[in-house]
């Protein structure tokens, strides 16, 4: 049986669901690649923190990223940190160093996807990140291949499981805002800091990561419109819903002959309409190809199984060399951006 040892760096919510999921699924996965995946090292901060966790006795956890980059028994990183400057730093050296990268960043990947794509390239790696965008959902592979023969031209959503679970949970269940994004928290939803989560400058990361997939354009979260939730109150939720709406926090991205608009906006949405209903910490991603028509993807946006699902498909992939950044079989086209208002659409 073949043998691939990967390292993760941070072992946080997400981090600790890989850990899981492979400790679950390690004998399916096993079969189906004829592989053996061994986690071999650990990055983390706070050794005492770590040594309490119910992790195996065959992992090593480390506080040096020497031990992990200088380990040629490693092939595959896994970056479940967050943040964008340390990681980049992380990952940039994983590539020099033959080592493929799965990400679940995307405060990363929307600063820097573009650069570390190439790079991932020149030094003949792989580099996936499934997970950045909409947690367990494929989306981000479909972006890139499944429906590459069409023309993309819109993409709309609810695209961050914090905010949908705080106004869900205040509709629903009444709770107050502070209350449901505490439980979002300890639930293991939210960023460390959940700033970006209510302010919607995670939605806006993801809408920017799939614009510049699916539009062939290179967008960043600073080209969109943004506003959280942080306003909503109470009366706002149950005017919506005497009127027969719900409320919930869009990322639309819209390709118009004149250009691209990008906004991330709470919205009044019929009750009868699929998004209405997609509650909790879920998502759902619309995406609109010329050819293909709507299409939807639903599912769990975050949580630590739900990610892990998809960073661990991502490693599989990395191992079934199912990738589409280094065969050099096919280039990805890049347009001039040219944004319209935001507000436009
Ligand atoms: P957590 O905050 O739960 O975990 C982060 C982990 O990384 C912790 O172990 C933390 O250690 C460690 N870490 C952070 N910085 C460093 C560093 N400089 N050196 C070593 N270790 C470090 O985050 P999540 O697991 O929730 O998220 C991880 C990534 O996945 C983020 O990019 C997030 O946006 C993304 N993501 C998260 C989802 C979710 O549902 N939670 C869903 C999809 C993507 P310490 O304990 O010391 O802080
Ligand atoms: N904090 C993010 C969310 C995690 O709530 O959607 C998934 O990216």
């Amino acid at each position: 049986m073949k043998h691939v040892a990967i390292a993760l760096l941070g072992c946080g919510t997400v981090g600790k669901g890989v850990v899981d999921l492979l400790s679950r699924n390690g004998q399916l996965i096993e079969e189906q690649l004829e592989t053996h995946i061994s986690i071999k090292r650990i990055l983390i901060r706070d050794l005492p923190k770590y040594e309490q966790m119910d992790l195996p006795d065959t992992i090593a956890l480390t506080t040096d990223f020497n031990d992990i980059i200088n380990d040629d028994e490693i092939e595959i990183v896994v970056e479940v940190m967050g943040s964008a400057d340390f990681a980049k730093e992380c990952i940039e050296q994983c590539f020099k160093r033959g080592k493929s990268v799965v990400s679940a960043n995307k405060d990363l990947i929307a600063d820097y996807g573009i650069p570390l794509l190439k790079l991932s390239q020149e030094n003949n790696v792989d580099f996936q990140f499934e997970a950045s965008v909409a947690g367990g959902i494929p989306v981000i592979r479909p972006m890139y291949s499944s429906l590459n023969s069409n023309r993309i031209e819109r993409i709309i959503g609810i695209m961050n499981g914090t905010t949908n679970y705080i106004l869900t949970n205040m509709t629903e269940r009444g709770l107050s805002y502070e209350t449901a994004l505490k439980e979002a928290q300890e639930k293991g939803y939210a960023e460390a800091d959940p700033t970006n989560d209510v302010s919607g400058y995670d939605a806006a990361r993801k809408i920017a990561i799939l614009a510049t997939l699916g539009f062939h354009s290179a967008v960043t979260f600073r080209d969109v419109s943004v506003e959280g939730i942080e306003k909503i109150t109470h009366e706002d939720i149950e005017h919506a819903s005497e009127m027969g709406y719900a409320v919930k926090l869009l990322a639309i991205a819209q390709q118009n002959d004149d250009g691209i608009s990008l906004n991330v906006h709470p919205a009044f949405i019929p009750r009868s309409h699929p998004l209405a209903n997609v509650g909790g910490a879920y998502n759902a991603v619309y995406v609109r190809g010329n050819c293909v028509g709507d299409v939807m993807f639903y599912g769990q946006g975050a949580g630590a199984f739900p990610t892990a699902s998809a960073v661990v498909s991502d490693v599989m992939n990395v191992i079934l060399h199912f990738n589409l950044t280094v065969t050099g079989k096919r280039k990805y086209v890049w347009h001039d951006t040219k944004l319209t208002d935001p507000r436009s659409i």
